[in-house]
């Protein structure tokens, strides 16, 4: 069986990012959510994809210059609100893993406190956390405050030295994009211990080349057509 990742929760059916995304991610079948998270002005650790609120809500500005009270006042779409990773690991507790994906830059020592709280508070587990970025240094630096967390190192174009780094780093998997997946990829990543977890893979007939790969589990904005 592939594991399931919601990818934004269940970008397919609700606004990217929100709450109501999160839960008709867990509702679909997802055993995890990834969510994207940047610092706003006021230091809280905020689930949205891009630095600016531009295209998802209907406020414009960088998160990282506006303050959590400014983000509240924001629609994220149908009404829903910009969550904080503190909100998000509240809903979703005790019912479905989180891969905490790292975007802005210097977001690293705020997520590894909340996550830290979470775990000691009994809201997750230390394995139903992922911590997953394009980022090498933010992860060698997420490595630094934990040897426990799990981490996953995203991929785009060019998997060639990736899965080096990914050892260097103690990753618990390789996040490629799809497309560039090949199955001598993910042999390579098997022989290494490492997990696969492809993104974002949407389309029936990626779904079943990436599952005929082998892979661990996929990334999907649709979790039910897994
Ligand atoms: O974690 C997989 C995927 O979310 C990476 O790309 O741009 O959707 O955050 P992006
Ligand atoms: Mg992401």
């Amino acid at each position: 069986m592939v594991y399931v990742i919601g990818h934004r929760g269940a970008t397919g059916h609700a606004p990217e990012n929100t709450l109501k995304s999160f839960n008709k991610a867990v509702e679909l079948g997802a055993d995890m959510v990834e969510l994207d998270v940047h610092l706003c002005a006021t230091g809280e650790p905020v689930i949205i994809h891009d630095d600016t609120v531009d295209r998802t809500t209907d406020g414009s500005g960088r998160v990282r210059d506006l303050s959590l009270d400014d983000l509240r006042q924001l629609d994220a779409g149908n009404g829903e609100k910009v969550p904080t990773l503190v909100e998000v690991i509240d809903e979703v507790s005790g019912r479905v893993a989180i891969n905490v994906e790292l975007k802005g830059l210097g977001c690293v020592n705020q997520v590894h406190e909340v996550i830290s709280d979470a775990v000691g508070d009994g809201l997750v587990s230390q394995d139903g956390v992922l911590v997953s970025s394009f980022h090498l240094g933010m992860l060698e630096w997420m490595r630094a405050l934990s040897d426990d967390v799990r981490l996953g190192l995203l991929v785009g174009d060019a998997p060639g030295k990736v899965l080096a780094f990914a050892q260097r780093v103690g990753a618990y998997s390789v996040n490629p994009y799809h497309k560039r997946m090949s199955l001598e990829f993910v042999s390579s990543a098997h022989g290494l211990g490492l997990k696969v977890y492809p993104w974002t893979v949407n389309e029936p007939g990626d779904i079943a080349r990436a599952k005929a790969m082998g892979v661990d589990g996929i990334i999907s904005d649709y979790p039910e057509r897994m």
